[in-house]
């Protein structure tokens, strides 16, 4: 069952989107040549504790940290590490908190340092791919509408689109129904209705879409070693459209 949200409990969800959002924008300004991803999930936990809310993802089926860093090759849940970012990576930062109950989750890949013109295109597409999306997110419309616009435009621009992780509904959970493919055929599956509040999350690979899952338990990397993007918002549908609630 999908549970569709009053505009109290939206502007609840608009609290947690904005502040996860500004954590993560504030975590963008320190990635550098020479930083390490600890050195964010640090800044994370104590920004977190400052602002008195609660990280979503630390003990999380027991995933051991706040935030996810995931490094070129890797493609979500990358756990925080003591590794050196070096100029022409990109890192894929992925974040939930909780505030009064309610869930905010966004991601966003940030380039380090300079990056290569294919690189930044990897990133433009991925982040493009979930604006067409979010322009989907409207009553009337279908599920199969988001993912198709996620798939067609990541597709088109030769790249591949991850099959094994999904988006999400968000509310007083983390991860509530529907499960959000980033591929999918338009005009299929259910009919999205005012209220539904959904996490669109494109994980666009440059190669092969197939992804594995390292000894840790939880990095998932490209098979063919590909580089791989991430961008995440939260988006509720309302009556005059979608409305993205981790926007600051
Ligand atoms: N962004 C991922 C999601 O939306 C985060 C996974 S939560 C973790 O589902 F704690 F398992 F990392
Ligand atoms: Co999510």
């Amino acid at each position: 069952m999908i549970i569709c949200k009053s505009a109290a409990e939206i502007e609840k969800l608009r609290r947690s989107g904005r502040l996860v959002r500004e954590i993560l924008e504030e975590m963008r300004q320190k990635v550098r040549p020479g930083a390490t991803t600890l050195e964010l999930e640090e800044y994370a936990e104590k920004r977190i504790r400052q602002i008195g809310i609660k990280p979503a993802f630390k003990g999380y089926r027991g995933y051991p940290c706040c935030l996810c860093a995931s490094i070129n090759n890797e493609v979500v849940h990358g756990i925080p590490s003591r590794r050196v970012l070096a100029s022409g990576d990109i890192v894929s930062l992925d974040m939930g908190v909780i505030v009064d109950g309610y869930y905010g989750d966004s991601a966003l890949t940030v380039p380090v340092g300079e990056i290569s013109d294919s690189l930044k295109r990897l990133l433009r597409v991925t982040e493009e791919s979930l604006q067409l999306a979010i322009e989907q997110a409207r009553a009337g419309k279908r599920l199969g509408d988001i993912s198709a616009a996620v798939q067609r435009h990541a597709e088109q621009a030769g790249y591949s689109v991850v099959r094994e992780f999904v988006g999400h509904g968000i509310g007083r959970s983390l991860h509530e129904e529907p499960q959000i493919p980033n591929f999918g055929r338009a005009g299929h599956g259910p009919v999205l209705k005012e209220g539904m509040v959904l996490a669109i999350e494109p994980m666009v690979n440059a190669g092969t879409s197939d992804v594995r899952v390292l000894d840790d338990h939880w990095t998932a990397v490209t098979a063919d070693g590909g580089y791989s993007a991430h961008f995440e918002h939260m988006v509720a549908i309302t009556r005059n459209g979608p409305d993205v609630l981790t926007q600051l």
